[in-house]
């Protein structure tokens, strides 16, 4: 089995929404695929959404990689796909994650600033600016539980019916009752 890598930058054709639950909506769903698909395939990488431009980063076995890089070339929610890199890779590089999801994050800002870019324009990176990105997506530490991976639904806004403090009184006070009712009995 060979591997490759591949990362690509493009332009979103759909208007950006407000974000939901920290994700923009059209991006969500297309993580969400992605997340099943890459997972299925074995191909691990990143996506990087701003200023209406995507980065993206797979790698993974080359036939995988090339089928799923065939199905986003004909995706019409992007468009002016700029091939960036496009290698054989000799070993993974990535622990397990399928699709890590970082929005431009202070970290990106950062990295814009150092190399003295006034917006995220990832079709004209060099090729040293697109090893700086893969390794921010490495290294990123963005919460990747954002996008839950069935229903679209952030885990960490996840509606908590009772927190874990009023779990505990009601159990005290259930245990009260019961210490209430217990001696109540006794002294009829
Ligand atoms: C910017 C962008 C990145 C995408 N990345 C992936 C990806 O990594 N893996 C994937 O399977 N689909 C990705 N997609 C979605 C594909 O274009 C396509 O809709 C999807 O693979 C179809 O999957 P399905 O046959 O399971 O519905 C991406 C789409 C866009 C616009």
């Amino acid at each position: 089995m060979s591997l490759m890598r591949l990362a690509y930058a493009s332009e979103a054709t759909f208007e950006a929404k407000p974000v939901e639950k920290g994700v923009e909506p059209h991006v969500a769903r297309i993580l969400m695929t992605s997340r099943k698909n890459n997972a299925r395939d074995q191909l691990v990488g990143g996506l990087y959404y701003g200023n209406d431009r995507f980065f993206q980063y797979l790698e993974g076995d080359e036939d995988a990689v090339r089928r799923t890089f065939d199905r986003i070339l004909k995706d019409e929610r992007h468009k002016n796909v700029v091939t960036l890199i496009e290698e054989p890779l000799t070993s993974r590089t990535f622990s397990n994650w399928s699709m890590k999801y970082v929005p431009l994050s202070r970290d990106v800002r950062n990295f814009l600033d150092e190399q003295g870019l006034e917006s995220f324009e990832p079709s004209s990176f060099t090729s040293d600016q697109c090893e700086k990105m893969i390794e921010l997506i490495r290294n990123s530490s963005q919460n990747q539980n954002l996008v839950n991976r069935d229903n679209n639904q952030s885990v960490g806004d996840a509606p908590q019916v009772l927190s874990s403090g009023m779990k505990m009184g009601l159990i005290v006070a259930g245990l009260v009752l019961v210490g209430a009712l217990v001696i109540g009995g006794t002294m009829l």
